[in-house]
């Protein structure tokens, strides 16, 4: 991706890239809107994709392909055992992570799960920048628990602090202090999904290491969003300005011990995998992958998608391609900013996020703010976000509600597949309802699951504020779109 400058000034991030298969979309009108946020219960995992106009749901497994992916799954080595693929994959990630033993799993929680199984067991502590929900969900399965300890700037949504992803060294050498032997490892989360997006400096990822050595426990990184984060240590990292990403991310990976990925998220395909040298780990984790995920040279992928993948991670090495998705949330977050919207700050990757609790200050925590405001834009405007706060919780032990620290409704801007006027048009209309915001109601459980509630829960409108948004929507865009 290049930054130009237009004649006005205006600085425009331009596409490194051009459109060669599209499809069509359609733009619901705010009626039928209505009715389909309603049926999916508030939930915009409920919603039907048919329903939707720009899905900003995810980043996951919808990110543009290159041509170069789209010709390698064609040259997929289909078979059971020893596929040719499956070699093909490891030997990129042997050059990207330089580790050992590469393990492949169908995705990224299917490596929570088996480490898990392997590395966590009852009464186990593990201290992590941030969680992720299905690495929280399977670290409890095991017994085991979290200890969440970033930098205080982490859950600031507005912020100039450019590694709000680090982990808080002396909160972590305190942990190891009182916890010690109940500590089997510590996560780190490169390109901290549930505070924004936000990355880690390699200067962090070094100190959390030497920490580890010197208590004796390794330390394992989640590289889904790795390429974001790589793109920010590039730029806002002094060490690593002059040096090639390929560079950037060997140094990350030397500095960890076990390395995992959603291959939906790292390496634009779909899939997941980990990376490790140690043999004891290795050899347990190796009898887990035939019975949970499949044979060793496919682990639940297909051979395609490891061709994807394969082709997928050595783009990453390719500076116009990881900063595409970075420079386009920028372009966002500014524009939004510029008209007052409450947005997470500095602009991270994965996509953009809408601080819900400052946007909807006229609500309390009980009204599910992010999922209200998720609710409402896709009212206004058919773009599909997701909640990113207290639904996205579970409930403490005794079964109070656990409001989450900070209420985002996340934007995501899956890699190379929005285009600047459809940019333009989820900023006109965010703008319109932070206008408007005052219409926005509360939300209260209709359907609560246990578990990992915000893919199924359904919620309801405590009053009729929802037609009234839509009724002042039709009054403002008469055509009804
Ligand atoms: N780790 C991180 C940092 C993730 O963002 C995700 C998925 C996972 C692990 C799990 O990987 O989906 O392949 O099983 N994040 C998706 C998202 C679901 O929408 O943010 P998975």
């Amino acid at each position: 991706m290049s930054k130009i400058r237009l004649q006005n000034g205006e600085e425009l991030p331009l596409e490194m890239h051009k459109v060669k298969i599209v499809q069509k979309l359609e733009l619901k009108s705010v009626d039928q809107r209505l009715r389909a946020i309603e049926e999916a219960g508030n939930n915009t995992f409920l919603l039907k994709n048919r329903d939707v106009f720009l899905d900003m749901l995810t980043d996951s497994g919808v990110n543009a392909m290159s041509n170069l992916q789209q010709a390698a799954m064609l040259t997929a080595d289909d078979c059971y055992a020893g596929s040719e693929s499956f070699y093909r994959l490891e030997a990129e990630l042997k050059k990207v992570f330089k580790k050992k033993y590469f393990l492949p799993a169908h995705q990224g929680r299917a490596c929570e799960h088996l480490l898990s199984r392997v590395l966590v067991k009852e009464g186990d502590i593990i201290p992590m920048n941030y969680h992720f929900t299905t690495t929280k969900a399977h670290i409890r399965l095991r017994g085991g628990d979290i200890l969440e300890i970033p930098v205080d700037e982490a859950l600031k949504p507005e912020s100039d602090c450019l590694f709000k992803g680090n982990i808080d060294i002396v909160k972590l050498k305190k942990a190891f202090e009182e916890f010690g032997k109940r500590i089997p490892f510590v996560r780190l989360e490169a390109g901290t999904n549930l505070i924004g997006g936000q990355p880690i400096s390699i200067q962090n990822i070094k100190e959390t290491h030497a920490l580890c050595k010197k208590y004796g426990v390794p330390l394992m990184l989640d590289t889904s969003l790795l390429q974001d984060n790589l793109y920010f240590m590039k730029m806002r990292e002094e060490s690593c300005k002059d040096k090639a990403i390929i560079d950037i991310c060997n140094e990350v990976a030397a500095n960890v011990d076990i390395i995992y990925f959603s291959a939906r998220k790292f390496g634009c395909a779909k899939g997941g995998g980990m990376c490790l040298d140690d043999d004891r780990i290795f050899e347990q984790l190796r009898e887990l992958v035939p019975l949970f995920e499949g044979f060793l040279t496919y682990g639940g992928m297909s051979d395609k998608e490891m061709e994807a993948i394969a082709v997928g991670i050595r783009e990453v090495s390719d500076f116009d391609v990881i900063s595409q998705g970075p420079q386009f949330i920028k372009y966002m977050v500014e524009e939004l900013r510029k008209e007052g919207v409450p947005v997470v700050t500095p602009p991270g990757g994965l996509g953009c996020h809408v601080d819900a609790k400052a946007f909807l200050s006229h609500l309390k925590d009980e009204d599910f703010q992010a999922a209200s405001l998720s609710s409402a834009l896709y009212i206004v405007s058919g773009i599909r976000g997701m909640e990113r706060g207290t639904m996205a919780e579970e409930r403490n032990p005794d079964g109070t509600e656990c409001y989450a620290a900070i209420e985002l409704l996340r934007l995501a801007l899956p890699r190379r597949v929005f285009t600047m006027s459809q940019i333009k048009y989820a900023i006109d209309r965010i703008t319109w309802l932070y206008k408007n915001r005052e219409l926005v109601g509360g939300l209260r459980w209709k359907e609560e699951p246990r578990i990992l509630r915000f893919f199924f829960g359904k919620l309801e409108p405590v009053d009729d504020w929802q037609k009234k948004l839509a009724e002042k929507f039709k009054k403002d865009f008469p055509y009804g779109f």
